[in-house]
């Protein structure tokens, strides 16, 4: 009697077993972008390479990996899922941002989910179609009109000056070209609103803002306290408190590139950082200072 519900019963719990979405087993991650998103257009998708490391070390394969975006001026909601990649822990996704303005972002590796830096998004071009959408003349019109007149106007004149060798419609014939190529001239200047239009420019940062932000999307701020974060809706275990840490570039540069070449039996993952990352990190780092008072 029973052995006839045994194969059912394991079949079952098989398929239950199988829907389990992988997670985190031990709940937190290092969740490290490849590179922070650079000008990044409204409208248009970018790639966001993402490496998901268990307690800083492991790098996990098969989870599912989300990037949700919330902007509050427009209360515009994204989501998106990341695809995996051949390389263990290796994960991108597909974003587009909506609207321009600031978006707060977050990467989710269930049940770790991760703050990123706020992306400020710019407006794109302005499309043809708004553009249309306006109900006024562009003020070059009238130029235009008057420019392509004279133009015919210059043509017929130097036409009868040649046919009847007239003096006078030679002289007409020059002023109206000038004319003509004055008006042309004014109307292929840019028109003066373009200025408005033009899309707000993401402030350069200094090298580090550059690294506070990299500290952050490198996954750092998960393993270290630090007091630029204070009281920041960001996940960290607090391994280390780096609060009044003295940066010495020279040594920051070793440690910071490899870990384990200064201390082989380091916890602190080798983040495969690119040499311009590490020199904002140590900027950001040797402001400890300032910034926890
Ligand atoms: C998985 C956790 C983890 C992550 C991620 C991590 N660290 Fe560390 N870090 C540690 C631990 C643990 C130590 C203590 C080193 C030791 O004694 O082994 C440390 C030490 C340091 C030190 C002090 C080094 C010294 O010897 O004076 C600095 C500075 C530092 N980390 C910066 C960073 C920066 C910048 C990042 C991001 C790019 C980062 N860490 C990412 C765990 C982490």
């Amino acid at each position: 009697m029973f052995r006839r519900f045994l194969l059912p019963l394991i079949l079952a719990a098989g398929v239950a077993l199988a829907l389990i979405v992988p997670a985190l087993a031990g709940g937190w991650a290092v969740i490290t972008l490849d590179a922070l998103p650079k000008n990044v257009t409204a409208g248009k998708a970018i790639e966001v390479g993402i490496t998901v490391r268990q307690h800083g070390v492991t790098l996990v394969q098969g989870l599912e990996v989300t990037v949700r975006g919330y902007q509050p001026a427009s209360q515009s909601v994204i989501q998106a899922t990341a695809q995996e990649l051949k390389q263990p822990g290796r994960y991108t996704a597909s974003l587009v941002f909506p609207e321009a303005g600031t978006w707060e972002w977050s990467v989710l590796a269930t049940p770790m989910e991760q703050r990123m830096p706020d992306l400020v998004v710019l407006s794109g071009a302005p499309s043809v179609t708004q553009a249309s959408e306006g109900e006024q003349i562009p003020a070059e019109r009238p130029f235009l009109l008057a420019g392509a007149l004279c133009l015919a106007l210059g043509v017929g004149a130097a036409y009868w000056a040649l046919r009847r060798r007239l003096r006078l419609a030679w002289v007409a014939a020059g002023v109206l070209g000038i004319l003509a190529a004055a008006s042309l001239l004014f109307t292929s200047q840019p028109p003066a609103q373009a200025a408005e239009v033009e899309m707000p420019v993401a402030p350069d940062l200094t090298p580090a803002e550059l690294g506070e932000k990299l500290f952050v999307a490198k996954g750092c701020v998960t393993c270290h306290i630090h007091p630029a974060f204070a009281g920041k809706d960001y996940v960290s275990v607090g391994i280390k408190d780096l609060t009044g840490y003295t940066a010495i570039p020279e040594y920051l540069r070793v440690w910071l590139k490899n870990p384990a070449s200064v201390k082989p039996e380091t916890e602190m993952p080798n983040l495969e950082l690119k040499e311009g990352e590490i020199e904002a990190l140590i900027a950001f780092l040797a402001n400890n200072d300032t910034a926890s008072k």
